[in-house]
């Protein structure tokens, strides 16, 4: 993961590349650097912690340079501390690294064979000592191209160099960078957020690019070296990206603006004059559609997981899905009647744009569901369907996840209604309670006060269970990651009726399990796994839209949600999980737009 950023300017550059590691934080969070060229001098600033801590240091002591740069950390190679942090620099050379160095234990051999004294445990600094070493007796770039065609692995590099105080080299095989445009000054970044603040003309390096900044010009090369020309892009303006308003952090601000996602979503896709829905372009008539293959990671696979359901239930095509991690390395026969659907919150996720690029080579029609729509697998895809939730910035997804639920169930109506498979009267209607679904989740949102005495239940708890059937059981799946991920507190999302195939031992006196049971066709099945449990001492949180009636006496705490079809059920219940790990986490007080271990966007394998 990590995130770099680079500024060549004609002032100095290291409080823009401070607000611009604060917005890549999102990657990582391990420690932060800075290095900054000053007198024929590499100044290097780092903390084995977040940015603001990096920020206090650069106040006590500041490293003046108009050319400079920065890193945010996800540690792979080396623990998170101060000695492993970035840059890594030698003497002559300051290097930012994004992504993973394959062989770096090989090149380290080599390197020290020769006499190379290395400092850190990462794989980076293999990096800055094969550039320090090839600078004995060449130019920069050239420098630079022999040192990549050293490296295995994934990466996005930012070089200074301290004998050429001018110029800024970014290198990118695998993890993404852009580079940003102004006047007297330019810029090199893991993504166009980092750099928007600063600039909104932005061009993407590809696979195997490289580019010389200096704070007038850029220019690019491909793996040959020779020079190219690159397509800029005027990326598009954020409304209150970084703003958290009243709340006290961006998750739970997330949390509550699921409403106008919905709303925005619905609106953007539906056609309310026509009563109709808006997708066109297919890259496959759907008539013609053989298979739908959807793919994702974590919380976007959980949407993958709960549109199979839906297209099974409204739709005749067959549908398959798998976690990218998996679909990257499986034995697939590809077919070309079949559409393959990427879908990622930040369309940078390295699994899902490794499948994404698997399926390119086999020539099949692809398509992503993505929220950024400048990002890789956006811009690497056939054919891109926005989930309009605007930025994202908790670790946690919450608003992107209901967006991919939104957009795959109004691609799933499209589908069955161009290939005859709903008649118009039920398209009709299902096309109007979407409509209604902002309104339902406001009054999700009211019931947070019950969340939050329901949430103090689980602070002594030592694990958790997360039960459902049918399309609730993905939704069990993402409400047990939600939690795991906030709280840190064990929790298995399983299918209810497969307890009784082995997790049934686990329940013990007073082991929370929340029960997710919407009154569609597994309703009484649900109710009666939800027995066994209760049976064996399990303290039972039932969430459902059905009748208060439904909610007995044997059950610890009852949620309901509002009812508005057996489709929209899933998207309602996921909305108290969310908020159910929130409560837990901030009673546990843990770091709730920044969990442990983790990063935003994941783009190492
Ligand atoms: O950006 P993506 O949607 O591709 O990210 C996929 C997962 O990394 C992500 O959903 C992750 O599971 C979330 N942190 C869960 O809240």
């Amino acid at each position: 993961m990590c995130g770099i950023i680079g500024i060549a300017s004609s002032k100095p550059v290291s409080i823009n590349i401070i607000n611009s590691l604060k917005k890549l934080e999102y990657r990582g969070y391990d420690s932060a650097g800075i290095a900054t060229l000053k007198d024929q001098l590499i100044n290097e600033r780092k903390c084995s912690g977040r940015v603001d801590e990096l920020e206090k240091i650069l106040l006590k002591s500041p490293s003046d340079g108009n050319i400079g740069i920065g890193h945010v950390r996800w540690a792979t190679h080396g623990i998170p501390n101060l000695i492993n942090a970035h840059p890594h620099s030698s003497e002559n050379v300051s290097v930012v690294h994004n992504g993973i160095i394959e062989n770096s234990d090989e090149l380290k051999k080599i390197l020290e064979d020769k006499g190379s004294k290395f400092k850190s445990q990462t794989d980076t600094e293999v990096i800055t000592l094969l550039i320090t070493e090839a600078l004995k007796n060449m130019e920069p770039l050239d420098a630079v191209f022999k040192t990549l065609k050293d490296l295995k692995g994934s990466f996005a590099l930012g070089i200074i160099f301290k004998d050429f105080p001018d110029i800024i080299i970014g290198a990118r095989r695998g993890s993404p960078l852009a580079v940003g445009y102004s006047s007297n000054e330019n810029y090199l970044g893991s993504d166009s957020y980092a750099l928007k603040s600063m600039t909104n003309k932005i061009s993407y390096l590809d696979d195997g690019e490289t580019c010389v900044l200096t704070k007038n010009s850029i220019s690019f090369f491909d793996v040959k070296k020779n020079k190219i020309n690159k397509k800029v892009h005027i990326v598009s303006d954020d409304e209150n990206i970084s703003d958290k308003g009243n709340y006290k952090n961006f998750m739970s601000k997330e949390i509550f603006e699921q409403p106008i996602t919905a709303k925005k979503c619905v609106n953007e896709y539906i056609d309310s004059l026509k009563k109709d829905i808006n997708i066109l372009n297919f890259p496959i008539r759907p008539k013609e559609l053989k298979k739908i293959v959807l793919v994702g990671c974590g919380t976007a696979y959980h949407s993958c997981l709960v549109a199979k359901y839906w297209f099974e239930e409204l739709s005749s095509i067959e549908v398959e899905i798998d976690i990218a991690s998996e679909f990257r390395y499986r034995k697939i026969k590809f077919d070309p009647k079949n559409l393959y659907i990427f879908v990622s919150q930040s369309g940078e996720t390295a699994d899902t744009a490794a499948a994404l690029d698997i399926c390119k080579k086999n020539k099949v029609k692809t398509c992503s569901v993505v929220n950024v729509i400048e990002s890789t697998i956006a811009r690497n895809s056939d054919w891109v369907l926005p989930i309009h939730a605007g930025p994202e910035i908790g670790v946690a997804s919450t608003k992107a996840f209901l967006g991919q639920l939104i957009v795959l169930y109004i691609l799933c109506l499209k589908i069955s209604s161009v290939r005859g498979d709903i008649n118009k009267s039920n398209y009709n209607k299902n096309i109007e309670n979407l409509k209604k679904l902002p309104d339902a989740i406001k009054k999700t949102l009211t019931l947070e006060t019950n969340i939050q005495l329901m949430a103090k239940e689980f602070l002594n708890a030592r694990g958790s269970m997360f039960l459902g059937r049918g399309s609730s059981f993905p939704i069990a799946l993402e409400g047990a990651l939600k939690l795991k991920e906030l709280s840190y507190l064990h929790a298995e999302g399983y299918p209810a009726g497969e307890m009784k195939h082995g997790p049934l031992a686990l329940i013990e006196e007073g082991l929370p399990v929340i029960v997710i049971a919407p009154k569609d066709k597994y309703f009484e099945k649900t109710l009666s796994n939800m027995q066994e449990v209760i049976a064996r001492g399990g303290k039972i949180f039932f969430i459902t839209d059905n009748k208060k009636d439904s909610i007995s006496e044997n059950i610890r705490f009852g949620l309901r949600v509002p009812h508005l079809d057996n489709f929209l059920s899933s998207i309602l219940l996921a909305v108290p999980l969310q908020m159910l790990a929130y409560h837990v986490a901030l009673l546990k007080n843990c770091d709730i737009d920044k969990p442990r271990n983790l990063a935003k966007s994941v783009t190492v394998e």
